[in-house]
């Protein structure tokens, strides 16, 4: 079974061959030679993660499958949300990101948060949706430099280190990308079997 991960996140690819080691290897955009902008317009997860699959499957006809990730923050009324890469801004910078929602979150006692990842797969020409949610806080300041975008910021339950002081295999323990994952691969155990 081939398959192609729709992301150009050089962090996302390395956390998602972690998780599937050797369950199923997938190619890349590099290893496809597919170097077109792959837009996030939507206002859901959903709608984004389809929307970067289809765009793929429609310009390569391969097997593929793309995510979308987001920080839900309860005090926020769930933003940074869909709009998590650029929420200070269109330069998908994750360190003024950090910044605003440290700030925005000034004062407030409540700092109940989740990442939410949703997964979609094209494959044999079906479409399938997996969703994975890691609940957890959002710490006062940033702490660890592991990870990527809000990981310095986010301390997962049953944890007291956020998950950039965590190590890839702790982080991809109980992480929504694991999560999602997970349900993925399980649906193509079935599809083989
Ligand atoms: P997207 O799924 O690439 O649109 O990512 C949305 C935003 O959430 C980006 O700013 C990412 O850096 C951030 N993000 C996605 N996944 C994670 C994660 O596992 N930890 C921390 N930040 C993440």
């Amino acid at each position: 079974m081939e398959l192609v991960f729709c992301t150009g996140n050089s962090h996302k690819l390395s956390e998602v061959a972690n998780i599937l080691g050797d369950d199923f290897s997938f190619l890349t955009l590099t290893d496809i030679g597919y170097y077109d902008e792959i837009p996030e317009p939507y206002n859901t997860l959903e709608e984004n993660s389809l929307a970067k699959a289809q765009q793929v499957y429609k310009q390569t006809g391969k097997d593929c499958f793309a995510e979308d990730t987001g920080l839900f923050i309860e005090a926020l009324n769930g933003e940074p949300g869909v709009f998590s890469a650029r929420y200070a801004g269109q330069s998908s910078d994750s360190l003024r990101n950090i910044e605003k929602v440290l700030e925005k979150l000034k004062g407030h006692k409540n700092r109940a948060a989740y990442f939410k990842t949703i997964i979609t797969l094209m494959i044999k020409g079906m479409i399938v949706q997996f969703s994975g949610q890691c609940n957890g806080m959002i710490s006062e300041r940033t702490s660890g430099v592991k990870g990527f975008g809000y990981d310095p910021i986010f301390i997962p339950e049953g944890s007291e280190k956020s998950f950039a002081e965590q190590s890839p295999e702790e982080k991809n323990a109980v992480s929504h990308r694991r999560k999602a994952f997970d349900a993925m691969s399980k649906y193509l155990h079935t599809l083989n079997s």
